[in-house]
């Protein structure tokens, strides 16, 4: 038992080094690049994640967890009065912060240096919705984070969880290699059935399923956005529509789950 303990504390401070010395680069990569994987990725997601903002509406108080630079928290700000940030890599809450700063937001964008695991300091059942990105992955305990946030949330309150599928071939190949060298010390996928069940043993109904389509799509489609590859307007359009549209119907209906990288589910607190 001990013995676990202490493998699960020394996995969490390799990751939080990790974080803490790649802040500032991922930060420009997401600034800058045009196309960056990072870039893709969180517009592929915002096209998921979106609609199911939307159709909360605007509410008070929201919480992003494992906020990073702040990419999720600066979404979530346009549908919550006010938004909280949270993450253990000091590095990369000094960048929201000043990103907030310089954007106007201060007032409205409140970054914290913490645990996703614990959110100790956060007052039980004061957020209406909380994001949680690509975080999952990273942590020693996934079921005591969806527990906290839980704990932190209204009754009815909306959960919005993005996690790396491991049933997609993509990833498949991505574990493998994290097992062999692990650049990252945890990089735990979830399955469909292993998310759904740890989220209704934490206190919430599942709302909500969509999946983001794998990476060798995402190139596909910004190929097809480009109007120097494709010259012929009416084809490129055309393109455009159908990718979108066959995107947007498999990921609805689940099919083809070994194409899809991420899993993206709507949650509300019981
Ligand atoms: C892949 S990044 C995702 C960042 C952001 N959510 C996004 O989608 O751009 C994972 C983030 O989780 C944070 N993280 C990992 N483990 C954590 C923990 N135990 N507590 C708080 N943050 C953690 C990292 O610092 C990093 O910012």
């Amino acid at each position: 038992m001990k013995k676990q303990e202490q493998n699960k504390a020394q996995a969490y401070n390799q990751v939080k080094l990790h974080y803490e010395r790649a802040a500032e680069n991922r930060n420009k990569r997401l600034l800058t690049s045009k196309l960056n994987a990072a870039k893709v990725n969180h517009r592929e997601r915002l096209k998921t994640i979106a609609p199911l903002l939307k159709r909360i509406g605007i509410v008070k108080q929201g919480i992003d967890v494992g906020t990073g630079t702040g990419v999720w928290s600066e979404v979530l700000v346009d549908y919550c009065d006010k938004v909280t940030g949270i993450d253990f890599a000091e590095q990369n809450i000094k960048i929201a912060c000043e990103k907030a700063a310089d954007t106007g937001f201060a007032n409205r964008l409140v970054y914290i240096v913490g645990d996703a695991q614990q959110l100790s300091g956060l007052n039980d059942h004061s957020y209406d919705i909380a994001t949680h990105v690509s975080v999952l992955q990273h942590l020693p305990d996934q079921r005591k984070s969806l527990e906290s946030v839980n704990r932190i949330l209204k009754k009815k309150g909306h959960l919005i969880v993005v996690v790396h599928n491991r049933g997609c071939i993509y990833n498949r190949s991505l574990n493998l290699q994290h097992k062999r060298g692990a650049t990252i010390a945890i990089n735990k996928y979830n399955t469909l059935d292993e998310i759904v069940g740890l989220l209704e043993e934490t206190g919430f109904q599942v709302k909500k399923i969509r999946l983001v389509w794998l990476f060798i799509l995402d190139f596909l489609m910004i190929g097809v956005e480009s109007p120097r590859l494709i010259p012929f307007e009416p084809l490129r359009k055309a393109l455009l529509v159908i990718f979108g549209k066959v995107g947007g119907w498999m990921g609805r209906f689940q099919l083809l789950n070994p194409l899809f990288r991420e899993i993206v589910i709507l949650a509300q607190k019981r």
